[in-house]
């Protein structure tokens, strides 16, 4: 059967794809993953040096290449997008996504992200921006404590808060 859940994520060093993985298995969801044009921050192999730079453009570029992606939000009515926490700003490589992609965006969307630290509301609110519509519902999981049963304990209320949503999308796809 169709996904009708599309997760998109980017990560640096790899926590927001455990995240991303774990929520497309509990949503039934497709998962994409938003990766910049050249080598991925965390590919292993990489020098020191170009560890640095990739994870500093990812962070502060204002708009960085990424590379074609296989699927499109139009054919979903949930889009989740998922990113490390960074300074507060969304990294340029999901800022690019959804230049390219946000006006393919369904109306419900939810956002989540691995953070090092306290709950990003700060990122949440300038992907709300330049996704141009508000989350359903937003998950922080502090990096210490993934594997952990509270981030069990947060994953299981974000997908509760998107329940609601997904009973209604199913209905609309049969009828349409
Ligand atoms: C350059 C840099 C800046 C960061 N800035 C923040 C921040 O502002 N707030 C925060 O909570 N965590 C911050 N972190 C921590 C990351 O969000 C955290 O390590 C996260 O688990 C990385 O996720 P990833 O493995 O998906 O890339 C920062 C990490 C780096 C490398």
């Amino acid at each position: 059967m169709a996904k009708t859940a599309l997760i998109v994520y980017f990560t640096m060093t790899g926590e927001t794809g455990l995240l991303a993985r774990r929520l497309g298995v509990a949503l039934d969801a497709a998962v994409e993953r938003i990766e910049p044009r050249g080598p991925a921050p965390d590919q292993p192999g990489l020098g020191l040096a170009t560890r640095l730079r990739t994870r500093a453009e990812a962070i502060v570029g204002l708009r960085q290449p990424i590379r074609p992606v296989r699927l499109s939000p139009a054919d979903y009515g949930l889009v989740l997008i998922g990113c490390p926490a960074v300074l507060g700003r969304v990294p340029s490589p999901v800022r690019q996504w959804l230049s390219d992609h946000g006006e393919d965006l369904p109306p419900a969307v939810g956002f989540f992200a691995s953070t090092g630290g306290p709950r990003p509301e700060a990122m949440f609110a300038d992907l709300a921006r330049h996704a141009n519509r508000p989350p359903l519902a937003t998950l922080a999981v502090p990096r210490a404590c993934q594997g952990s049963e509270r981030e069990d304990a947060l994953m299981i209320g974000f997908v509760k808060e998107l329940l609601p949503a997904l009973p209604l999308l199913r209905q609309q796809r049969v009828m349409v």
